[in-house]
């Protein structure tokens, strides 16, 4: 109905008869229509309809006829809504879906923690039962830490080794702080050592976990990747109480049967120096498997884990520690490395650990 049908002009007989025949119209509408309940409730009675409309032509009625329409008006809409309700008992709002509660549901799908976090955790409790505790130090660090102070002054050959990121310093370096000159992306954890000699408390028994950066990326290189560093600094410690403690993380994280042995090395900050090794997986440290092909995974029976040694006086003393009372041992770990090795997964990319691709992370 157009606006101007709703107008003073319209005669009270037509007016009633246009109602009534509202509610015909309106069950004809729910019949016919799919629309849902509430659509179908503005469709019928909203500020659009033309129950509305012809309602608002009231205004206009004469006196004597007023009581006659709105009986007939309030009757009308009883009647239309008694249908809507009758609708509405066997349809859905809009905006209620229907849920058949009896039907078996969908799982949502659960993740885990990524591999290297369930690394760092079991390794961080393997060393909390040997009374070392975790501790963590820049991971952008002055390169007094990560060289100077560990024997390795300026322009020693032996920095090269470490592929470091060296970063700009934002503000203006205090010339007369020597400490604090260059900035680096920490290339080991060995930074931590001097950061926890400093607090100048002594015995240290600590396991540092960290990021390290290099500048290496290829199927056995992360440019970011983790290190885990363990540092005991006591009266008369021994390369016995070293090699003991390597031997209980070896059995505890790789496995009952694993051994490890130490092998002359050459570090700046210790002295001597060791490269750990552990048994292999695959071949039982034999280097041999059954039938009698040479292991592929390893070398003679051996895996490389990572450095080691006694810490050199010269970064104890840098540190203000007395070398004729403390002694100590400190190595350090790659996390995703050793992951590898214990998963015993063969991974032929270590670059995939950092893919974000959900099909291998499912698979630990
Ligand atoms: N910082 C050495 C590295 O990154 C490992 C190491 C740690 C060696 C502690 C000796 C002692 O290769």
């Amino acid at each position: 109905m157009s606006e101007d049908t709703v107008s003073a002009s319209i005669p009270t007989d037509q007016l009633i008869s246009l109602l009534l025949s509202l509610p015909d119209e309106a069950k004809k509408i729910i019949n016919e229509s799919d629309a849902p309940y509430d659509e179908l409730k503005t469709i019928i009675l909203g500020k659009e309809s033309e129950f509305t409309k012809l309602s608002q032509s009231m205004r206009f009625v004469p006196k004597e006829d007023k009581q006659q329409v709105g009986i007939v008006l309030n009757q009308v809409k009883k009647s239309i809504e008694t249908l809507l309700s009758e609708k509405a008992k066997t349809a859905h709002t809009s905006n209620e879906e229907w849920i058949d509660v009896t039907a078996p549901g969908v799982r949502p799908p659960v993740g885990h923690i990524h591999i290297v976090t369930q690394a760092i955790n079991e390794i961080t409790e393997i060393f909390n039962k040997l009374g070392f505790t975790r501790v963590r130090h820049p991971e952008v660090d002055w390169d007094y830490y990560a060289f100077e102070a560990l024997n390795m002054p300026k322009n020693h050959p032996a920095r090269d080794e470490w592929e470091t990121f060296f970063i700009e310093y934002p503000g203006k370096p205090n010339p007369k702080e020597e400490k604090y000159q260059k900035l680096v992306l920490t290339p080991h954890t060995s930074n931590g050592q001097i950061h926890e000699m400093e607090k100048g408390i002594l015995p240290i028994r600590t396991i540092n976990i960290a990021k390290c950066y290099r500048r290496q990326i290829d199927v056995s290189h992360t440019p970011m990747f983790h290190q885990f560093e363990g540092m005991y600094i006591d009266k008369h410690v021994s390369i016995g109480h070293l090699k003991g403690v390597l031997d209980y993380f070896a059995k505890a994280f790789f496995g009952k049967d694993r051994i490890t042995r130490i092998r002359p090395f050459h570090f700046q900050f210790t002295e001597p120096s060791f490269e750990v090794d552990i048994t292999c997986g695959v071949c039982n440290g034999t280097g041999i498997v059954k039938n009698k092909e040479k292991c592929r995974l390893c070398k003679d029976g051996w895996l490389e884990l990572g450095g080691a040694g006694m810490i050199h006086p010269n970064v104890l003393k840098a540190s203000n520690i007395d070398t004729t009372m403390y002694n100590g041992f400190a190595f350090g770990f790659g996390i995703e490395r050793s992951y590898m090795m214990k998963s015993g997964t063969q991974l032929d990319d270590i670059r995939l650990i950092y893919s974000n691709d959900i099909r291998f992370l499912k698979q630990f």
